[in-house]
């Protein structure tokens, strides 16, 4: 037996019950792993939520780090004691003192990269890249906007696509959020109440930006359009606001001829070799301290209903890890 987190309904964070699972012993080409850290992150809510359907009962968690406690039938260069992290999808079982995982979604961990670091980046560090390399692939010099810049995603990459060249225009919601964001990158931060779209205006002498990386949804999408120059890309990666409604495409014409993606991670690590490349591009990143994994509030897995109401109320910053 095990403790997970379980959830029997979709709701708030009261629905999260840590209880006694049984997991078994692991199948052909799977891992049981022993969680030492946990990653928490706003998908989680969504999934918790019903925004993101899933079968339930379920658990919750795509993000942990943790050693190989027994490997199943066919896998191959995992061993018992070795560490792993992993940012993986359904089914999701991250937060738990030990899940079964299939060996093709982990990655051994360097010497140098500690678990609790591991936990807080895979899922927003992988996401970092994607979103700067494969979305749209930041150029030195180039402007760009990039919504909630204090909070997980935001400082990884805030400080990733400042090291690329990239001249990085955060937006949060507060002045201690604004200064943590400076200091990660960001070379101007605005607030979320702020004339943004005249700002960004201002600050790009009246061209736009390249690309805006909004994660806020529902509220933002208009004002992120406005923000974009000419043939600019509009990178809609989350709903923290809510799911963006239907829009008409000839909105993107007036604006400039404006592409619109909206991706999720899944699309570009589903595959061994980009996830590979992904996170040695993440690790070599972090390893060489061009950008730094900033753990800034840790709770008990236990206490994941409570990390969780305070990852919505807007109050944590930068990366929360559960410690099973
Ligand atoms: N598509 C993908 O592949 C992918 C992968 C990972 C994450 N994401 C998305 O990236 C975003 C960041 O994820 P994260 O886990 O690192 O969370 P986070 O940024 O640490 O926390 C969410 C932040 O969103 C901002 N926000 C703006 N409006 C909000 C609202 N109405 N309610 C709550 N928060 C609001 C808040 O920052 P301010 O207070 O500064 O506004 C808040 O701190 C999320 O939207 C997530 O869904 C997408």
């Amino acid at each position: 037996m095990t403790r997970a987190i379980r959830i029997d309904e979709f709701g708030g964070p009261e629905v999260l019950q840590f209880r006694e699972v049984d997991i078994g012993a692991p199948g052909p080409g799977q891992v049981r792993i022993a969680h030492t850290a946990i990653g928490l992150n706003m998908i989680d809510t969504y999934f918790r939520k019903g925004l993101y359907p899933i079968g339930l009962p379920s658990g919750l968690g795509s993000e942990a780090a943790g050693v190989v406690a027994a490997t199943g039938e066919g896998v191959t260069g995992m061993e018992v004691g070795q560490r792993v992290a992993y940012a993986s999808p359904a089914p999701l079982d991250g937060y738990a003192e030990e899940r079964l995982i299939d060996a093709r979604l982990l990655v051994a961990l360097p010497d140098g990269i500690g678990d609790e670091t591991a936990a807080a980046m895979m899922l927003k560090g992988l996401t970092s890249w994607y979103l700067l390399t494969r979305s749209y692939r930041v150029e030195a010099g180039e402007w760009i906007v990039l919504y909630a810049a204090a909070g997980g995603v935001g400082l990884i990459a805030s400080q990733w696509a400042s090291g690329f060249g990239a001249r990085v225009i955060g937006v949060v919601s507060t002045e201690a959020k604004r200064a943590l964001a400076l200091e990660h990158g960001c070379e101007h931060v605005l607030l979320a109440d702020d004339d943004v779209v005249g700002k960004v205006r201002e600050l790009t002498g009246g061209e736009g930006v390249a690309a805006v990386y909004d994660s806020v949804g529902r509220d933002t999408f208009y004002q992120s359009l406005d923000c974009l120059r000419r043939h600019g890309v509009m990178v809609s990666f989350g709903n923290a606001s809510g799911a963006v409604e239907p829009f008409a495409p000839i909105e993107l014409a007036k604006r400039g001829s404006l592409y619109v993606t909206r991706p999720t991670l899944w699309d570009f690590v589903g595959e061994r070799a980009d996830l590979e490349r992904g996170a040695a591009e993440l690790f070599d990143a972090v390893s060489a301290g061009r950008v730094r994994i900033d753990v800034c509030q840790r709770y008990p897995l236990a206490e994941a209903a409570q990390a969780q109401i305070d990852l919505e109320r807007r109050a944590t910053v930068g990366s929360t890890v559960l410690l099973p």
